[in-house]
């Protein structure tokens, strides 16, 4: 099977009251694990490549790996570009096989935020490649660049539906109170998303796509074990799980997960070299870091997102 779009994958989501995980990857072993995961439980999948993961990796070599991914799984699965912050890195990625494109302008005035993001709707749908945009602002780490939480906003329900016409996005990232990285939440306050906000925007968006970015859960066992074996990770916080699958229930049809894949990841490694501290060989901890990764999809695919037997 081929390479999809978002299209079906949103449209049964949204009325089976469940989401897709948008799961980032950089290498190998990050596409083996999701991909090996959603295969057993049979659930469709958005694999996604931020900017900085193209300049890591190179763009060759991630198209390869998700190639290879959808041969040796058949399942459906959409190539996304995460944050794309001009018009000419979306185009390289249409131009390049992804399927669906993120133009992130939520920087910019609501005004050039329409501009640009029209702009790349019109080359994509040219291409029959699907947008994601963004309307609000989350604190938090992309790409090196910081968000404070005073310059961070949350969506203004009012502009919705302007924004959605005048661009013609597919889908439409919110900030509800989501936040990159695995601090989302001071210390002692209680995290709370704003479903008052989501509720707003999907009753004047009606049918809707709305997306999560900022969701990892920061998972306190993987936590726990990089803590355990040398890692200092202090009051790493992230979205209940609970209240993400809630925003599943509503409008929310892709959730973005890439800090709990690091930290997956990270402990896997972390463990095996305190374990074994004379072991030099890499596919001895990546194999490791692979299977965490693999369990915590599995458990998120199931458990949280229910986009388990959805294909
Ligand atoms: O939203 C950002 C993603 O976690 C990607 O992070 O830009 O460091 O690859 P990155
Ligand atoms: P996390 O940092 O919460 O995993 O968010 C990832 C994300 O939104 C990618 O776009
Ligand atoms: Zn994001």
């Amino acid at each position: 099977m081929p390479l999809v779009t978002t299209t079906e994958m949103f449209k049964k989501a949204y009325e089976g009251g469940y989401a897709i995980g948008a799961f980032n990857v950089n290498n190998m072993e990050i596409v083996q694990g999701i991909t090996e995961a959603a295969k057993e439980v049979n659930s469709p999948l958005i694999l996604q490549v931020s900017a900085g993961a193209r300049k890591y990796a190179k763009h060759v070599y991630l198209t390869k790996l998700v190639e290879a991914a959808l041969e040796d799984t058949g399942l459906p699965i959409a190539l996304h570009l995460d944050h794309g912050d001009s018009f000419e890195i979306c185009k390289s990625c249409i131009d390049g096989g992804f399927t669906s494109v993120m133009i992130d302008g939520s920087h910019l005035s609501f005004e050039d935020n329409i501009a640009l993001t029209r702009q790349v709707v019109q080359y994509a749908h040219d291409h029959g490649v699907v947008v994601e945009g963004e309307l609000g602002r989350l604190a938090g780490i992309e790409d090196d660049v910081k968000v404070s939480a005073e310059d961070s906003s949350y969506t203004n329900p009012d502009q919705v539906e302007e924004f959605v016409k005048a661009t013609g996005v597919d889908s439409l990232a919110i900030a509800i109170g989501t936040s990159h990285g695995a601090y989302k939440f001071k210390p002692g306050t209680k995290p709370q998303l704003r479903f008052d906000i989501l509720e707003e925007v999907s009753r004047r968006l009606p049918g809707f796509p709305i997306v999560l970015h900022g969701a990892s859960s920061v998972i306190p066992k993987y936590v726990d074990i990089i803590n355990a074996n040398g890692g200092k990770l202090k009051d790493a916080i992230g979205v209940p799980e609970d209240q993400l699958r809630q925003a599943a229930r509503m409008a929310v049809c892709k959730i973005n997960i890439d800090s709990d894949l690091r930290l997956a990841m990270t402990a896997g490694i972390r463990q095996t070299f305190n374990e074994d501290p004379a072991l030099f060989d890499p596919r001895g901890y990546l194999k490791v870091g692979r299977q965490y990764i693999k369990d915590l999809v599995k458990d998120k695919i199931v458990n949280v997102l229910g986009s388990d037997n959805k294909v």
